[in-house]
């Protein structure tokens, strides 16, 4: 199953912008959690992330490819059918799995073993809300906002990086202050002292800033010398 789901992953990504705006519509029938029932009652077989982790001893397919092929191989005479139908399939196929059933290939099934049955382990509502949000959540507009997020990180000035990492960014905007002065700021008194920006980044700082009204500045201990050059570094071209 897993080759098939990345062949057809790779198709997904040549369909993407097709199918964009094809994102199903939200709609809740009942009050449950879909993401939180799918985290506790199928997260201990399937690998629940966008875009998926696989294993080499995985006990089942990666839930991103799961929903995924489903939409895809599904059979409907409109595509307005595909999700309603896909979220059918998914509710029949966890109490009532079988060989015959399954979208996976025969040499997949065989690796795999079948599904067992979930009956017993979760409702008929909270299947419903699990196979609701399955495809709401795992579409190519999701999927596609993740990607273009890491590619922004990896376009991301390394020092940038590192303060989205450690949330310096929640308390200074680069020419705006918000909790702490701008990093502008920041980046032209210390223009010629960055050991004193390293020093006040470890160790924390109060009463600096007048503008940052007694707010302190929290320590940040954890960050290792590469960590520490880079976000200096970085706040320092903000001037
Ligand atoms: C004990 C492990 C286990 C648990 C728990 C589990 N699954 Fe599965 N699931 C599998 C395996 C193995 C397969 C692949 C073999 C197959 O298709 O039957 C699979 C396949 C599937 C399929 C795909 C069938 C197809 O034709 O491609 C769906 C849909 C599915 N699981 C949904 C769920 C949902 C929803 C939950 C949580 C309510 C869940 N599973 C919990 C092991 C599990
Ligand atoms: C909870 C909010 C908050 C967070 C998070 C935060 N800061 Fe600050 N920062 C402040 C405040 C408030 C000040 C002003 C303190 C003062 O007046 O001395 C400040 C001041 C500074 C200064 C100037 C210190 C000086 O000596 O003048 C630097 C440099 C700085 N922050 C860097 C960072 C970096 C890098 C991070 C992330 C690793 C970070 N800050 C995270 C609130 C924050």
């Amino acid at each position: 199953m897993m080759k098939i789901f990345f062949r057809v992953s790779v198709a997904l990504n040549l369909l993407l912008f097709a199918f964009a705006g094809c994102a199903p519509e939200k709609k809740k029938r009942n009050d449950l959690d879909g993401k939180a029932l799918l985290e506790s009652k199928c997260a201990s077989c399937h690998n629940l992330d966008i875009p998926p982790e696989t294993y080499p001893e995985e006990k089942a397919p990666p839930m991103m490819a799961v929903a995924f092929h489903i939409y895809d191989f599904i059979e409907v005479d409109t595509p307005a059918e595909k999700i309603p139908a896909s979220i059918a399939f998914v509710k029949d196929y966890v109490f009532s799995p079988s060989y015959e059933k399954s979208f996976c290939d025969k040499k997949s099934l065989e690796d795999y073993g079948l599904m067992p049955s979930q009956k017993g382990k979760l409702s008929e509502a909270e299947l419903d809300a699990v196979a609701i949000y399955m495809f709401e959540h795992y579409n190519r507009e999701n999927f596609l906002r993740v990607m273009k997020e890491r590619q922004i990180l990896r376009d991301m000035d390394p020092g940038e990086r590192v303060a989205r990492k450690y949330g310096c960014t929640s308390c200074h905007g680069v020419t705006q202050k918000k909790m702490g002065p701008a990093l502008r700021a920041i980046a032209k008194r210390y223009k010629d002292d960055e050991k004193q920006i390293k020093r006040s980044i470890l160790s924390g700082t109060k009463d600096r800033w007048e503008e940052a009204n007694h707010a302190r500045m929290p320590a940040f201990k954890t960050l290792n010398d590469e960590e520490l050059d880079s976000v200096t570094s970085w706040i320092l071209e903000q001037k």
